[in-house]
């Protein structure tokens, strides 16, 4: 499959799409939405895949929507076409995302790696949603997923200000997982997701969807919801082999990882 604004490649069971738009700083344009869906349409089908990493490039994993594109968007055109909607798809893949941030993640930028299950950011991550400055508002979630993730005295700082937060306020503000040097961070990445991957398949399958029950109910309902999750894992094989393996004292072999 050939693309044109990102690089696809297959790295054990990791998949790894790299933001590849260097001329606008990988800014987020329609191309890019159907190719990144693509991508992750095939990594969803394979199973050899159990993990995926998003980057972009040193200086920016991607600095926002593409302005030029959307600059002469009408309402009704915004409207019929539900412009941004194909991010919702993005956001809602099964298999567990790690976005890889170096450089500017800025906007729309901001809220794709947010759309993530988590950020590992490099010491040169800047992160924004500075769309106030350009007479409107964050339009792909930035507003919901900021304000779970730091709270929101700082999405209202953020998001009216348009400032830029570096690295360490993000890890500080709960936006990050972590933080490691610039020039380890795809490395760095690659090796979590291989972690990630060779577990049990619907172990992390089902542990992803269960996390991301809490931003959707109740404690009460959320912890209903997992432990009735919990309990189908006893369906599963890779539970006996864990066990088992922990009690006799050796790495477990799980089937479908
Ligand atoms: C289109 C972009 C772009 C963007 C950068 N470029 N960001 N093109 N859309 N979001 C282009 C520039 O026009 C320029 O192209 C090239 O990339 C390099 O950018 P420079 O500005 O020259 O680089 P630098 O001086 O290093 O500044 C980096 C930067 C700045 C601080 C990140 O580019 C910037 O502020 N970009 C916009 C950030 C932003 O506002 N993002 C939010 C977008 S709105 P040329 O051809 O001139 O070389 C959004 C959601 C909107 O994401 C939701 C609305 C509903």
């Amino acid at each position: 499959m050939s693309y044109d604004t990102i690089i696809v490649e297959t790295r054990g069971k990791v998949g790894l799409v790299t933001l590849n738009r260097p001329q606008a700083l990988n800014a987020l344009n329609s191309t890019l939405l159907t190719e990144v869906n693509r991508a992750l349409d095939d990594f969803d089908a394979d199973r050899n895949v159990g993990c995926i990493v998003i980057t972009g490039s040193e200086k920016a994993f991607a600095a926002g929507a593409d302005i030029k594109e959307m600059s002469e968007l009408s309402y009704p055109d915004t409207y019929v076409d539900d412009f941004f909607a194909g991010w919702d798809r993005v956001a809602s893949r099964r298999k567990p995302m790690i976005a890889a941030v170096a450089g500017f993640a800025l906007g729309g930028g901001c809220e794709f790696a947010m759309m993530c299950d988590f950020i590992i950011a490099a010491d040169t991550a800047k992160f924004g949603q500075p769309e106030i400055k350009l007479g409107v508002m964050p339009g792909m979630g930035g507003t919901q997923r900021l304000t779970r993730l730091i709270g929101r005295a700082k999405a209202m700082d953020m998001c009216l200000t348009g400032r830029m937060m570096g690295a360490e306020e993000a890890e500080r503000s709960g936006l990050v997982a972590r933080i490691v040097p610039a020039a380890d961070l795809v490395a760095e990445a690659i090796k979590t997701a291989e972690t990630i991957a060779s577990m049990s398949r619907p172990a992390v399958m089902m542990t992803k969807e269960s996390v991301d029950r809490a931003d959707e109910t109740s404690l009460a309902e959320g912890v209903r919801f997992e432990r009735r999750v919990f309990h189908a894992m006893f369906g599963t094989d890779d539970q006996r082999e864990g066990m088992k393996a922990f009690i006799e004292k050796r790495a477990p072999q799980f089937k479908s990882s």
